[in-house]
């Protein structure tokens, strides 16, 4: 059996701006319902959890300017994804809820303290998505001349989890004695400071939120370069990766298996979950037929827009200065921001494709092309997995489309449900007791 999650792009933002069947969404994404309506057809289908990405800026990469950015509602506009769990943990009973937080500016405190009352509210079903933020432009909201060093930011998350881990845990489980013969709440000799001194980060605690049900809420990780890779090894229990191909996908899993030896680690204890975007149809010429009608209406002027604009925002180099009838600049060692995506767009133009052609030829969302009838994508899924030998999918989608939520959830979840690839319905009452089920 596999897992099953949902990367909700843009977070709890306007994720839909241009897109064809997003309703009434353009206007009303502020509004929890559309979330709720959302989360319950996954919980239906007995999804392990729903993620929500986030970024804490306004991009200005291209052009130097906002314009592209708040023309398209690229990266922006967003709200705070940790709010919005909270109203989703009053409507769901199962589904595992992750929000983005970023190391890098969430002070340690606050993070573990947002964290246990997360699994407080969700009755364990809390996690977090620990990224620690690409740009320049982040830094800059947070008082900062310009953002740390790529490696220098993933060896700061690694002492801001273990700081976040340590307040987590600065009460006993059994700390809460709630003893009427003696009228106690707590056995303050189970309560303890932590006196945390790292090179970063120090902190006196304990935290004055005693831990949720799950003690430590399931950690997330989605960076891609060897330096995120190690930090996942050490600290996630799932990890979201979009590497090409059935034998990327395999890679990965083998890396991260080695990895997470190395640092002492059993590999079945971190499920690496790969972003896959199906296109469904009735049948397989149909969804066919969409397929390549979706592909046709990349050759626009906007599509070509929002694409260098994200582009840039990632690399943080601005791709409005290139020609786009030329091939794809070499620009290795000048990324502060996702390598591991960069790596991506420079393999796929190691054959000499102009920009323009790399751009609308590209895919960055997708590990592997699932195209067909609810019953064929399912068989598709299966067979890949048996070859990766772990540990499931990362559904996403291009815009708030309802219409593309009921094909996963009630066309094609179903049949891998009837092939027993998926769980037919919740074992356990916390999300990392799912999680690690299989
Ligand atoms: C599937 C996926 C989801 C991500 N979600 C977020 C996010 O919500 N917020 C964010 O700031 N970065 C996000 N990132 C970026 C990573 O956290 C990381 O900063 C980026 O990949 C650069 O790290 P790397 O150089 O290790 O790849 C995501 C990356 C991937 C692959």
């Amino acid at each position: 059996m596999f897992h099953l999650g949902w990367f909700v792009g843009n977070g709890y933002g306007l994720n839909s701006w241009g897109s064809d069947w997003a309703g009434s969404f353009d206007r009303s994404w502020t509004d929890a319902s559309n979330y709720i309506q959302l989360a319950r057809s996954l919980e239906r289908a007995s999804f392990d959890y729903m993620i929500f990405e986030d970024g804490l800026m306004i991009p200005n990469a291209y052009e130097g300017s906002m314009r592209a950015y708040l023309k398209h509602a690229l990266e922006g506009p967003r709200n705070d994804p940790t709010a919005l769990v909270a109203v989703l943990s009053q409507h769901t009973s199962r589904i595992g809820l992750i929000p983005t937080l970023s190391t890098s500016f969430y002070p340690p405190f606050m993070a573990a303290r947002m964290l246990a009352t997360l699994d407080h509210l969700t009755h364990g079903r809390a996690g977090g998505n620990l990224v620690t933020s690409s740009s320049h432009r982040a830094a800059e909201n947070f008082g900062l001349d310009q953002h740390f060093e790529h490696d220098l930011r993933y060896r700061m998350a690694g002492e801001w989890v273990e700081l976040v881990e340590a307040l987590l845990a600065s009460w006993e489980p059994d700390a809460v004695v709630f003893d009427e013969a003696s009228n106690t709440y707590a056995d303050h000799t189970k309560v303890h400071e932590i006196d945390f001194e790292g090179e970063f980060y120090r902190s006196r605690g304990p935290l004055n939120t005693p831990p949720g049900p799950q003690g430590r809420p399931v950690i997330c990780q989605a960076g891609g370069s060897p330096a995120g890779r190690d930090f996942a090894a050490q600290h996630a229990d799932t990890i979201i990766a979009v590497p090409l191909g059935i034998d990327g996908m395999r890679e990965y899993r083998d890396d991260i298996s080695e990895r997470m030896r190395r640092f002492g680690r059993d590999p079945r204890d971190c499920k690496v979950m790969f972003m896959v975007n199906p296109v469904i149809g009735e049948t397989d010429d149909d969804a066919e037929e969409e397929y390549s009608r979706r592909w046709a209406m990349r050759d626009s002027e906007a599509y070509l827009e929002s694409s260098l604009a994200t582009m840039s925002y990632f690399s943080g180099i601005d791709f409005s200065q290139f020609d786009l009838d030329e091939p794809m600049p070499d620009l290795a060692g000048q990324v502060n921001g996702h390598q591991s995506s960069m790596t991506r767009y420079a393999k796929d133009g190691a054959d000499g494709r102009t920009l323009r052609q790399l751009v609308i030829g590209h895919d960055t969302v997708e590990s592997l092309r699932l195209v067909g009838s609810p019953a064929t994508v399912a068989a598709q899924m299966t067979e890949a997995m048996e070859h990766v030998g772990g540990d499931g999918y990362l559904f996403t989608s291009a815009g708030f489309d309802r219409r593309h939520i009921a094909a996963v959830t009630d066309g094609l979840v179903p049949q891998l449900k009837k092939a027993g690839a998926v769980r037919s319905a919740y074992e356990h009452e916390h999300f990392r007791d799912n999680l690690l089920a299989f």
